[in-house]
């Protein structure tokens, strides 16, 4: 599938996911709470203020309403219109984050919470992020690496299936590190098998497992895969900021 092609399955995905992705986001506050991580690690890299953002594949706005406070100026940009459309952000664009829409060195930073591992083509974003954002300004980027028990086996191991997504945490940090000085770190949470389904109900999250299937049925057969899972779970998140060098072209 070409890149192009894969994109567009991705914005459909999520332009089916907008209440199912809420009901997660309600019962769970994770984005959010990534969101406040990464803005946090992002500032202590910042030589200056952070006060233009570019909140890149916003979605239904759990990360712009953290970015969005404090007198901030934060742009909502993403490629579904249905997750944006529930997007509250006064400043709100539907584009893609690998052609962005703005002058060079527009923003302070550009935050991309769970949304750049979804792109095949992490190179063009990072290389995109690089051009907007100002000399001493930075990138952040949360990645997924997976879901665990506690004894740190893979739940999708255990289960007898793989769970892909289009661009890995490695690749991720590659395509940043190539144009910025780059700190990385993991954050592990607590969570629960209720949450993990709950997870899975969204279809552009249970497209990592049935990418073939509808979406009413690729959600079915996520649920009846997970049913059995029991017990705390571990998810686990790798973050990547990167600064701009004040002498970089
Ligand atoms: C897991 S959601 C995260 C949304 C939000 N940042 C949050 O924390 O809730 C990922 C978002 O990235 C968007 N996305 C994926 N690929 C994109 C691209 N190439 N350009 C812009 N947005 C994209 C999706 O449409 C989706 O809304």
């Amino acid at each position: 599938m070409c890149i192009q092609d894969m994109k567009e399955h991705v914005r459909e995905n999520f332009d089916t996911s907008p209440a199912a992705y809420e009901r997660y986001e309600s019962q769970t506050g994770r984005f959010a709470d990534l969101a406040e991580r990464l803005e946090a690690a992002m500032r202590e890299r910042q030589d200056g203020t952070l006060e233009w953002l570019l909140d890149a594949g916003a979605g239904s706005g759990a990360s712009t309403r953290v970015f969005d406070r404090e007198g901030r100026e934060t742009v909502a940009l993403d490629i579904s219109g249905e997750m944006l459309r529930e997007n509250g952000a006064i400043s709100r664009i539907q584009a893609d984050f690998d052609r962005l829409p703005f002058a060079d060195r527009s923003f302070d930073g550009v935050a991309f919470t769970a949304s750049l591992f979804l792109t095949p083509d992490p190179d063009t974003a990072a290389e995109e992020a690089h051009r907007v954002v100002r000399p001493g300004g930075t990138v952040g980027a949360v990645a997924p690496l997976g879901w665990t028990t506690a004894d740190e086996t893979d739940v999708f191991e255990q289960v007898g299936r793989e769970s892909r997504s289009p661009t890995t945490a490695d690749e991720i940090d590659a395509a940043l590190r190539d144009h910025f000085d780059v700190v990385t770190g993991t954050w592990t949470f607590e969570t629960t098998a209720s949450n993990l389904r709950l997870f899975h109900a969204v279809p552009a999250m249970a497209a990592r497992l049935y990418p073939r299937l509808d979406h009413e049925e690729r959600v079915d057969r996520a649920t009846e895969l997970l049913e059995d899972v029991d017990g705390p779970l571990w998810q686990r998140w790798r973050w990547i900021v990167g600064t701009r060098g004040k002498g970089t072209a």
